[in-house]
């Protein structure tokens, strides 16, 4: 067979990217499947998600997304940012925020650990030229976990560790050799400095006669050795309040506990072994992950003893490719807002945001309420993201890639942001000649700020500039088709809001447009006669 790639079972391209760009060749940004078209109602700002394989590469197979980072789209799935390369090491949680009063974007970068569902690496900030400005570490000698990082005032962050401790474990029905459990930890950091402010550790205050996953079987790891620790608590979100205190989402507890920011005391637990309150019809939740304070919630008559927090109630627990056992709590995922009464001790479902396509995933996930009080849900191990207005109707569905690369790609927290991205490097520009007719392509990976690119031919040895016309910014890459007219080399300038000049490109020699039809709205033909074997990811 003269083509390599092409197996009995399969026919697959393998390039690093895939020409969707001609100015960015080596972009290959994951093409939205959008099921669900944006409505007007949709809240104002960008897409920021981290999309990445949940099935292995082998030799003769590959899948989506071909190159996983963290992304900025628009909602229609036109890219914005493409972090691929960018943050360098395995990234996820990435959003935007606010530190010190200036808009920054962060990403854990690190190590992954899919089938512990642990993470090991440090925090990356970026300022809106997309430079990184600080790469933030645990404190107390530790490593931070891919699971939390979440600004929780003017300068400080809630991060999470997963610290591996020798313990006898035989209480809990270990043999002598069965020694490791995982204390769950989070630390709030002064983010400038990385002063540690702040640690609790679960083994100080959580038995582990509240896991609901027991050592045996070792679905939670089983404790033979430091990288097999028992990970019966499995912390997977911090927020903390105006009070001061905490709460942490508890996985493999099935609970959220409050805890005292002061002596690090547990205020209240909501479900699992040991719930504080009487749960009302449908907020029992388990596995869940990003649970947040919404103060906004309260009512003018609901006094100190009324809360609201939000979460995202996974229903599910297993691995993705099905091998081990599986653990259901509801027919399908959610996200949900529950109101908790800490003098009657009841909690409340107040609204609860179903799947479409009946999806429940087994691992990941988060819930953000927007400003105007619309939903983000983001189903996690299913890699589909929903916008949900006030009412709770669907408003925008995503899974977040399209053909046999949209299969088994995860994306852990998805989020809506407002974003002003004016990149320090410069705009890429391409001038691609054919027969008697120019084309010009420019892009500029994460401006936001462009309306209009304006292109100029250069000439004679001063580089004179004359005008070849304008075309106006819709999306990521912006091409002028011109008749040519003698043209050797072109220039463009970005051109904002007011007609001021931002930017200009470097100078372009005309290349001659080689490759024909084969650009980036071809996918070629995929045929494969097997489901390939997912990865075991438990996070
Ligand atoms: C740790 O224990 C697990 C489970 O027994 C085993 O699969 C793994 O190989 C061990 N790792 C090391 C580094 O000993
Ligand atoms: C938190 O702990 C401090 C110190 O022990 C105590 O004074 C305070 O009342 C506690 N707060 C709550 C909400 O229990
Ligand atoms: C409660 O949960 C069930 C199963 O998930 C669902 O069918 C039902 O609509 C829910 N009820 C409310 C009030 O959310
Ligand atoms: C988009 O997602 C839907 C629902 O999972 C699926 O049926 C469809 O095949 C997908 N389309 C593409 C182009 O991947
Ligand atoms: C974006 O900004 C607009 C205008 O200020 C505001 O209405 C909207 O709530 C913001 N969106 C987000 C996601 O914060």
């Amino acid at each position: 067979m003269k083509n390599g790639f092409v197996a009995a079972t399969a026919i697959l391209q393998f390039v690093a990217a895939d020409w969707q760009f001609r100015s960015r060749p080596d972009l290959a940004p994951p093409r939205l499947n959008i099921t669900i078209p944006a409505a007007n109602n949709v809240e104002k700002g960008y897409l920021f998600v981290a999309p990445f394989a949940g099935y292995p590469d082998t030799a003769t197979e590959q899948h989506g997304p071909r190159q996983a980072g963290p992304y900025i789209f628009r909602d229609n799935g036109d890219l914005v940012w493409s972090g691929y390369g960018i943050y360098s090491i395995w990234a996820t949680n990435f959003q935007a925020a606010k530190w010190k009063g200036e808009d920054v974007l962060f990403s854990f970068e690190g190590d992954h650990n899919a089938g512990y569902g642990h993470g090991h690496g440090h925090t990356t900030i970026l300022n809106d030229h997309y430079e990184t400005i600080r790469e933030l570490r645990a404190g107390n000698h530790k490593l931070t976990d891919k699971h939390e990082f979440h600004v929780v005032s003017d300068n400080t962050a809630v991060i999470q560790v997963y610290q591996p401790v020798p313990r006898d474990l035989t209480p809990w029905g270990a043999s002598e050799e069965q020694q490791w459990i995982v204390n769950a930890i989070f630390q709030e950091l002064d983010i400038t400095t990385g002063e540690l402010l702040f640690e609790w550790a679960s083994l100080d205050h959580v038995s582990p006669d509240e896991s609901l996953l027991p050592i045996n079987p070792g679905q939670a790891g089983s404790g033979y050795n430091s990288s097999d620790a028992w990970d019966y608590f499995h912390i997977n979100s911090v927020d903390k309040n105006t009070d001061g205190d905490y709460i942490v989402s508890a996985r493999d507890a099935c609970s959220v506990h409050k805890i005292n920011g002061s002596d690090g005391s547990i205020i209240w637990r909501l479900d699992g072994k040991s719930s504080s309150f009487t749960l009302g019809k449908n907020v029992t939740f388990c596995f869940q992950h990003h649970a947040r304070f919404h103060p906004r919630f309260k009512k003018d008559d609901e006094g100190d003893n009324v809360e609201y927090i939000s979460l995202y109630d996974n229903a599910a627990h297993g691995t993705e490719d099905g091998r081990r056992s599986e653990v259901h709590t509801a027919p399908t995922s959610s996200g949900k807002i529950i109101r908790l009464d800490t003098e009657a001790w009841t909690a409340e479902l107040v609204q609860a945001f179903y799947p479409p396509d009946n999806l429940r995933s087994k691992s990941q996930g988060s819930m953000q309420i927007l400003p105007n009080n619309n939903a983000i849900v983001n189903w996690g191990s299913e890699g589909a993201l929903t916008e949900y207005d006030s009412k709770g109707n669907v408003i925008f569905h995503t899974y977040m890639d399209s053909g046999y690369l949209g299969l088994g790609v995860e994306n852990y927290r998805g989020f809506r942001y407002n974003w002003t991205g004016i990149p320090n490097e410069e705009p890429a520009i391409v001038a691609l000649n054919k027969d008697e007719e120019t084309t010009i392509y420019v892009s500029w990976n994460g401006d936001t700020e462009t309306k209009i690119w304006r292109f100029y031919a250069v000439t004679g040895k001063y580089g004179a500039r004359s005008f070849l016309g304008e075309a106006k910014r819709t999306s990521f890459e912006t091409s002028l088709r011109l008749r040519n007219k003698d043209i050797r080399h072109v220039i463009a300038e970005a051109i904002g809001a007011e007609g001021r000049v931002l930017r200009s490109t470097g100078v372009a020699k005309l290349e001659p447009e080689i490759l024909s039809a084969k650009g980036g709205k071809n996918v070629l033909p995929i045929v494969l006669n097997e489901e390939p074997k997912q990865m075991v990811v438990e996070l």
